[in-house]
């Protein structure tokens, strides 16, 4: 027997995942694949969504060049409510007072996220701003990183 659609429980909002990228990510694919694989930001997103959905999770993907938009998206992660913010920023990673700021100005917990592991690279990308800040980092597994990262977001969000 079905309710009437009145009767019917409504739906809750999924938590969502902020999954924001920075400089040079929308080159994936074909940016220096031996190091960055040969997935595109695209490709990495349409398998964020499918395992976003068994989780029970939105996500929202974003990349931009420019540092000010990754610290609006984070200031707007808050603001929204969202449950998770997981940041590859690039390499303002290594040099950005500002989103180590910004991170610590919010209470959305942010994972960072890379690629590559840059401690196994050149000297310059030992340092990050970004996991100065956050709750923790995924690094080293090429794409699988941000898949990790989600899992780790569904435990922070409790679904
Ligand atoms: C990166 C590592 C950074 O050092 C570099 O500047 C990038 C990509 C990664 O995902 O491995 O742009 O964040």
């Amino acid at each position: 027997m079905s309710l009437p659609p009145q009767s019917q429980p409504a739906a809750l909002p999924k938590p969502m995942v902020f999954v924001l990228n920075g400089p040079n990510l929308n080159l994936l694919g074909t940016r220096e694949p031996a190091i960055y694989g040969s997935d595109t930001l695209d490709d990495i997103a349409g398998r964020l969504e499918d395992r976003a959905r068994d989780l029970g999770l939105e996500v929202d993907v974003r990349q931009s060049n420019h540092e000010g938009h990754l610290v609006d998206w984070l200031h707007e992660a808050q603001a929204s409510e969202a449950a998770v913010v997981l940041l590859n920023a690039g390499a303002f990673t290594h040099t950005s007072i500002a989103l180590y700021d910004a991170i610590k100005a919010i209470r959305t917990p942010v994972i960072e996220v890379h690629l590559s592991n840059p401690h196994t690279r050149e000297t310059f990308r030992h340092r990050s701003y970004v996991g100065m800040a956050a709750k923790g980092t995924i690094a080293g597994f090429g794409a699988d990183s941000y898949l990790l990262a989600l899992e780790a977001a569904a435990k922070l969000a409790k679904v």
